[in-house]
């Protein structure tokens, strides 16, 4: 006889554990199977170590090339890159064990182990087998991938993954960095303050890709100005991994280039965690591109009572997109109406030096679908606030749907972007028009008042420019 329960969530990242947390709440006896650290990627080898790292990176730079500035002599700055990983597993175990703590406070049972579908909504966890009354929800998220096309293997020594990067005791003297979306950036980020020369070698014609072209061409010339080597619209033609170093031949612009490096981070791209789960006997199908197939309305799968969220869905992979679809999910499967998600809403962040946020359509995109707008800008130069804190870099803008004021999108590049973006996040997501956001008073001095020039601009009466 299988143990019985209301919802079993397969995966305790955060599509999982805040599924989990919200059917508890929702009064459904749930369990959560989870066969490594519950918080999953983001928590253990993602999202919060590359920030405790990033955060790291930020002091390294203040200290060597900002403080003198700001009246701090500090001497010899010396980095340790031990030390900052070390201070990040810390906090990636904190919140591992604060995701613990939530599991126990929501009476939530957490089964250890792999987690296989049968028929009828059963889960086998080891010897033992489980039903869920109402709904099984996956979520057993993305892993890294690497790209065979170029001919090298992530061997965990030479050619790297974030998982490796994660854990290195010491900066390398060289790294090349292959993929430049917000993975590869944020590496790129971290070793160059850590004082590694780092070449960062992405496919597509600009860095970060999918931001907006003025994003992508303002992190670039902060990235060039602080000494990273960039490779955009580059062809790797072939890598070979040596010992104890790697080389990669490049084709860029019609020129050849060879990379040397002692270490290769492989920044390109996730693969899903779909293998060996049973999906054949439950029903569950994918898509052609080997994510779940699900309908996108009400996130369930081709199984009866079977839904699925988070990366393993589809994209956007991000943790907030994920952890939404598992409130979702949790309250449907309670009989409730929730808000369906906007998916055009979730807004990206990489959490580089500068930070690169935006919300919405890029300018390419409202070309693209011939929609008329206008476009306001407001550079962080122009900003008392950011003027205070030598934080000058970067600027906002809004493009502003030209009938009705509708946000269309907006992208802030510069010191808390991360921050900011939501203002224009929760605007968007009620449909406010750019008149309403300047309606709203910014306190003086903010980075905030850069969000109302660049709405003012967009209307054409901006104030401080
Ligand atoms: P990605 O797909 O965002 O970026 C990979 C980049 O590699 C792309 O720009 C692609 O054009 C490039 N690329 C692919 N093949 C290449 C080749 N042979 N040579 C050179 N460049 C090549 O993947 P990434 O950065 O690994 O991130 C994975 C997922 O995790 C994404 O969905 C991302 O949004 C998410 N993520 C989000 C973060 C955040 O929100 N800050 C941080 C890290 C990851």
């Amino acid at each position: 006889m299988a143990n019985q329960f209301d919802v079993i969530v397969i995966g305790g990242g955060p599509a999982g554990y805040v599924c989990a947390i919200r059917a508890a709440q929702l009064g459904m006896a749930t369990a959560v199977v989870e066969r490594d650290k519950l918080g999953g990627v983001c928590v253990n080898i993602g999202c919060i170590p590359t920030k405790a790292l990033l955060h790291s990176a930020y002091v390294a730079n203040l200290a060597a090339h900002g403080a003198k500035e700001l009246g701090v002599e500090l001497g010899g700055v010396k980095t340790d890159y031990g030390v900052a990983m070390r201070r990040s597993r810390k906090v990636s175990e904190q919140n591992s064990k604060g995701v613990e703590f939530l599991m126990k406070k929501h009476k939530v049972t957490v089964l250890k182990g792999t987690g296989v579908l049968g028929k009828d909504r059963t889960v086998r966890v080891g010897d033992e087998a489980h039903q869920a009354r109402k709904a099984l929800v996956i979520a057993t998220g993305s892993r890294v991938k690497g790209i065979p096309q170029i001919g090298l293997e992530i061997n965990k020594t030479t050619v790297i993954s974030s998982d490796e990067a994660l854990f290195l005791e010491q900066a390398p003297k060289t790294m090349a960095v292959v993929g430049a979306g917000a993975v590869g950036c944020e590496f790129a980020d971290i070793f160059n303050a850590f004082g590694t020369k780092v070449t960062l070698i992405e496919a597509l014609p600009r860095i970060l890709p999918l931001e907006d072209p003025e994003s992508s061409d303002a992190l670039a010339k902060s990235f060039k100005k602080r000494g990273i080597t960039l490779h955009a619209g580059a062809k790797i033609t072939k890598g070979t991994a040596g010992r104890d170093k790697v080389t990669l031949e490049l084709e860029a612009g019609g020129k050849k280039e060879t990379v040397e490096a002692e270490k290769v981070l492989m920044a390109a791209g996730r693969a899903v965690n779909t293998e060996s789960m049973g999906f054949e006997e439950a029903g569950v199908q994918l898509t052609e591109r080997g994510f779940v197939k699900v309908d996108l309305a009400t996130l369930q799968t081709t199984a009866a009572g079977v839904y699925c969220i988070g990366d393993v869905a589809g994209p956007p992979m991000l943790a907030h997109k994920g952890s939404r679809e598992g409130i979702v999910v949790a309250e449907r499967i309670a009989g409730h109406q929730p808000h369906a998600i906007k998916y055009d809403n979730v807004p990206s962040v990489t959490y580089c030096h500068p930070e690169v946020a935006s919300i919405g359509l890029t300018e390419e995109v409202a070309k693209e679908r011939k929609l008329e707008y206008q476009v306001g800008r407001f550079p962080f130069s122009a900003n008392g606030r950011a003027r205070t804190a030598s934080e000058t870099e970067g600027f906002v803008k809004i493009i502003r749907d030209k009938k009705y004021g509708e946000i269309l999108g907006a992208h802030i590049v510069g010191s808390h972007a991360s921050e900011m973006i939501h203002e224009l996040t929760v605007a968007r997501e009620n449909e406010y028009t750019v008149e309403e956001v300047d309606l709203a008073i910014h306190a003086h001095p903010t980075l905030s008042e850069a969000i109302a020039e660049a709405a003012l601009d967009s209307m054409g009466r901006v104030i401080h420019l």
